[in-house]
C-alpha cells in the first residue's frame, strides 16, 4: 500500500520532472540524480516501455549478433539492464547516480555497474573494447553528447542509440553520416522512439546490399 511519504515522493519527482525540460537538464548531473530518491522516478515499469527494451533487443541481435561484450550508458535502475541481459552478453553499465547503480546491481547482480558520467567513459572502463555500446534515453541529458558519442565509437564495433522522438532533434544531426543507420522506429500506442546503429564495420552482408533502414521492430498496439 502507498504510505503519504510514498505519495509526497511521487509528487515531488513527478512535479520535478515537468518542470525540467530536458535541456535544462543539461549538465545538471544532481538535481537529475536526486529524482531516484524514489524508485521508477522514469515510470519505466509499463507496456510501452517493456515493448522498447524487447526492441531494442532485436536491433542489437541484428546489428551485433553473437557479442560477448555489451557497454550500456545512462543504465538508471537496471530495468533495461535485465533485458539487455537475456542477449547472453557480458555487461558493462555506467550510471551517474549512485542510488540508481546501487539499485541497478541488485537487479542484474551479473552485469558491472559503475559509478560515473557518460562523458568519461573512455577512463571508466579502463581501456576495454566492446562489441556494442548502447545509450537509450540518455543522450539528451548531457550538456555536450559529441564527444560522448564518439568516445562511444572509439571503444565499441557497433553503437545503438534510442531517443524518445519528441526528444531526438537536438540529437540527431550527430548520429549522422558514415556508418550510421536509422531503424525501424520503435512505437507503442501513442510513443515513438527512434533508433539509430553505427557500424565500425558492414554488419552481416556486404555494405552494398545493406538496406538503408534496418526493419527490426515494427507496431504495437495502434
Ligand atoms: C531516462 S533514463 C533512461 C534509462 C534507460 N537507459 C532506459 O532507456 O530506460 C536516463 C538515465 O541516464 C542517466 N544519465 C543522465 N545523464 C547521464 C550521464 N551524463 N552519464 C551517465 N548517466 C547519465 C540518468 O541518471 C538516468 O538514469
Amino acid at each position: 500500500m502507498m504510505t503519504l511519504g510514498t505519495l509526497r515522493d511521487r509528487l515531488r519527482v513527478a512535479l520535478s520532472r515537468a518542470g525540467l525540460r530536458p535541456g535544462e537538464y543539461s549538465g545538471n548531473y544532481d538535481r537529475l540524480a536526486r529524482l531516484y530518491r524514489c524508485p521508477d522516478p522514469w515510470g519505466l515499469d509499463n507496456d510501452a516501455d517493456r515493448w522498447r527494451f524487447e526492441q531494442t533487443n532485436a536491433m542489437i541481435a541484428e546489428v551485433a549478433p553473437g557479442a560477448t561484450s555489451l557497454l550500456e550508458i545512462g543504465a538508471g535502475e537496471g530495468m533495461q539492464t535485465q533485458y539487455l541481459a537475456q542477449l547472453g552478453a557480458r555487461i558493462t553499465a555506467v550510471e551517474i547516480s549512485a542510488d540508481a547503480a546501487v539499485r541497478a546491481r541488485s537487479r542484474v547482480p551479473d552485469a558491472s555497474i559503475l559509478i560515473g558520467r557518460a562523458e568519461d567513459v573512455e577512463a571508466l572502463v579502463g581501456g576495454r573494447h566492446f562489441d556494442v555500446a548502447v545509450a537509450c534515453e540518455v543522450l539528451y541529458y548531457l550538456p555536450d553528447p559529441a564527444p560522448a558519442i564518439a568516445a562511444l565509437q572509439r571503444i565499441a564495433e557497433r553503437v545503438v542509440v534510442t531517443n524518445y522522438a519528441r526528444l531526438d532533434r537536438r540529437i540527431a544531426p550527430l548520429l549522422d553520416g558514415a556508418g550510421w543507420r536509422r531503424c525501424e522506429d520503435i512505437r507503442h500506442g501513442r510513443s515513438t522512439w527512434h533508433g539509430r546503429v553505427w557500424s565500425a564495420s558492414p554488419v552481416g552482408r556486404p555494405s552494398s546490399s545493406a538496406p538503408d533502414r534496418l526493419v527490426v521492430g515494427g507496431r504495437f498496439g495502434k
